[in-house]
């Protein structure tokens, strides 16, 4: 949550802070502001969006070659242009410090501040960070070794820049738990949140890790660890060379990035599995080096994520219980860091994740491995992730940035990835023969092309969408393997349009939700043509019988008449394992048109942001 940039250049940095803010956006929007150097600090900040900022920038003819941006998701305290970012400090010398993440002794140091006569006009846990750095120069005046004392004393996961008034040309970024990155270009160097901020003006890319903290100038770089409160060493990390396009993180003809990445699934799928396209047989080498030495001697799958991440866990539990015969346990990451689960020795921890900087993800799985859980995977989009870095084996999903807070093109490339998973796992446990092996591989290389089929139900979908905007409320059902599916549509639902939506087991609506159905509560089932197919149709008619109006998403082959108070869109015959992948997109569909129809922020839908890297 929350972008930084950060500028430092021979020529007028504001663009490129302004620019760099407009692609991090994703990251939260409920504030934004920036600060510049010329002639003493100048601050912008403003409670709209980053365009708003934009125009004061122009108004106020802000100009510098020096300068840190921040775009925010509120934690402490509420969305106002008092919390936004940048925050001031100093006594001897002014410093603007703009941070992501949270300090989590932020209250104890504040007293300490407070007490040395630091007044705090903001309700933020960063002034925290502002003062200390204020405070330490007072003894330290250098901002580099200033910074290197003050991160001493802060607790939580943070990524900040800071720079001062006295020594402009000069910024200080560090990272320690959130996710930060060094642009070097030619004209000037560059700190940022994520590459897409920076890939106007570079595409070389240094990625910092975990306790480093960089001094950028106009000319150069250089990055130190600290120890102690002091500069312990100079530190060398590789500079890569982004392979990001302005394609993937631009809207090009669509309206938005949702829609973008809805009908980008195809070739994200593809992508995804481009190299068993290319190969006779599944290898656990797909997985990573040690692969086959791991996953040979599991016994049981822990899979731990968030949101729609946790969907996708969900269906693959039931995908590796079936097809590869292995227990699995699904957790949501947030649960399961506080409970005292048992690790078993044979255990394969799966993270997933889009982001790969889900706090409570990532702390899952650190919990899992404190306990003893020693092989780990993560599934995730992000190579240069926390996530990839903190397991034993790892699967990226192809799926491109994705820049829609809703996540769709990661829900099905993870879905595309667990079923590899699946089919490896079950292959090496002997469940699986050569000729199912080879059905299991065409279906997986037809994929995209049935997931372009998917996507041609949407001029009904849409139609459907209009009577949902005149709805509060929604019921999703779905029975076995699309259960989870169910669950998916109405997170996508409810997170874009705002309609209340609840997924329900179709066979658990007798116990109790089946209370709430009459005519003003659409219910949308997910009906494709599988062994639980009869025992659906039977709660479907409990619903029909109640006065509910069903919206049915069904197979062609799956036999279900539409009638009165029965609305049926039908995709293609029955995709066998492959159907909740399919069944998912029409729900991301019907989601997007009624957020269309109801005229939210599609793509940056209220209270929400896209990583979500505070617990
Ligand atoms: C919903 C959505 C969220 C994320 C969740 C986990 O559309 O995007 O529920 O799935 O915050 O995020 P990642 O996958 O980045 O760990």
């Amino acid at each position: 949550m929350c972008g930084i940039v950060g500028a430092v250049a021979k020529n007028n940095v504001v663009p490129v802070l302004l620019e760099g803010l407009l692609r991090l956006e994703y990251r939260g929007y409920d504030s934004a502001g920036l600060v510049v150097a010329n002639d003493g600090l100048h601050r912008l900040r403003t409670t709209g969006r980053v365009a708003e900022l934009g125009k004061l920038a122009n108004e106020q003819e802000t100009l510098g070659e020096t300068g840190i941006a921040h775009t925010r998701w509120a934690t402490h305290g509420v969305p106002s242009e008092r919390n936004a970012h940048p925050h001031y400090s100093g006594r001897i010398s002014k410093i603007a410090v703009v941070h992501n993440g949270i300090i989590e002794n932020y209250e104890i140091m504040r007293e300490q501040l407070q007490a040395e006569g630091f007044e705090f006009v903001s309700d933020t846990d960063t002034e925290v960070i502002a003062h200390l750095i204020a405070f330490n120069l007072q003894q330290i005046p250098d901002l580099l070794e200033a910074v290197c004392a003050s991160i001493s004393k802060l607790q939580g996961a943070y990524a900040i820049a800071v720079m001062e008034e006295a020594r402009p040309g000069r910024i200080i970024a560090a990272r320690n738990g959130a996710p930060l990155l060094l642009g070097l270009g030619d004209t000037g160097n560059y700190a940022a949140s994520d590459a897409s901020a920076l890939l106007q003006v570079t595409k070389n890319m240094i990625y910092l890790e975990e306790g480093d903290v960089a001094e950028l100038t106009s000319d150069g770089y250089r990055i130190v660890s600290c120890l102690n409160g002091k500069i312990d060493k100079e530190i060398t990390r590789a500079v890569h060379k982004s392979n990001l396009t302005s394609e993937a993180i631009n809207l090009g003809p669509y309206a938005h990035f949702m829609q973008k990445e809805i009908f980008e699934q195809p070739g994200a799928v593809a992508n995804t599995l481009e190299m068993v396209f290319n190969a006779q047989s599944i290898s656990p080498r797909l997985f990573g080096n040690d692969a086959e030495k791991i996953l040979s001697q599991i016994d049981s799958i822990l899979i731990l994520a968030c949101g729609t991440s946790y969907h996708a866990g969900l269906v693959a539990s039931y995908w590796l219980e079936t097809v590869a015969g292995l227990p699995c346990n699904v957790e949501i990451a947030s649960e399961y860091r506080y409970r005292d689960p048992i690790a078993g020795p044979n255990t394969l921890v799966v993270g997933i994740s889009q982001s790969g900087e889900t706090a409570d993800t990532l702390a899952a799985l650190n919990y899992a491995q404190s306990l003893g859980h020693q092989h780990s995977l993560s599934i995730c989009n992000v190579a240069e992730s926390a996530l990839i870095r903190q397991t034993n084996l790892r699967f990226l999903t192809r799926a491109g940035p994705e820049i829609g807070v809703a996540s769709t093109k990661a829900f099905t490339t993870q879905l595309a990835s667990l079923l590899l998973l699946t089919v490896t796992l079950a292959k090496m446990r002997n469940k699986l023969s050569g000729e199912r092996e080879n059905e299991m591989i065409a279906a997986l290389r037809h994929l995209p092309a049935a997931l372009q089929l998917a996507l041609q139900v949407e001029p009904q979908v849409k139609a459907w969408a209009e009577k949902f905007a005149e709805k509060n409320h929604a019921l999703f059902l779905g029975r076995g393997l699309h259960y989870p599916i169910a669950m998916e549509g109405a997170l996508k639902l409810k997170e874009i349009s705002y309609i209340h939506a609840e997924a329900y087991a179709a066979g658990e609506l007798k116990h109790g939700p089946l209370a709430l159905v009459d005519k003003d509560m659409p219910v949308v089932a997910i009906a494709p043509n599988d062994v639980l197919l009869s025992k659906l149709k039977s709660n479907l008619q409990e619903v029909h019988a109640r006065g509910g109006e069903l919206y049915v998403f069904a197979d062609a082959d799956s036999h279900i008449q539409q009638s009165e108070g029965v609305h049926i869109i039908r995709l293609a015959e029955h995709a066998g394992l492959l159907s909740p992948i399919l069944h998912t997109i029409p729900l991301q569909m019907l989601a997007y048109h009624v957020a269309l129809q109801k005229g939210t922020d599609v793509d940056k839908p209220r209270n929400l942001a896209k990583s979500v890297t505070v617990e």
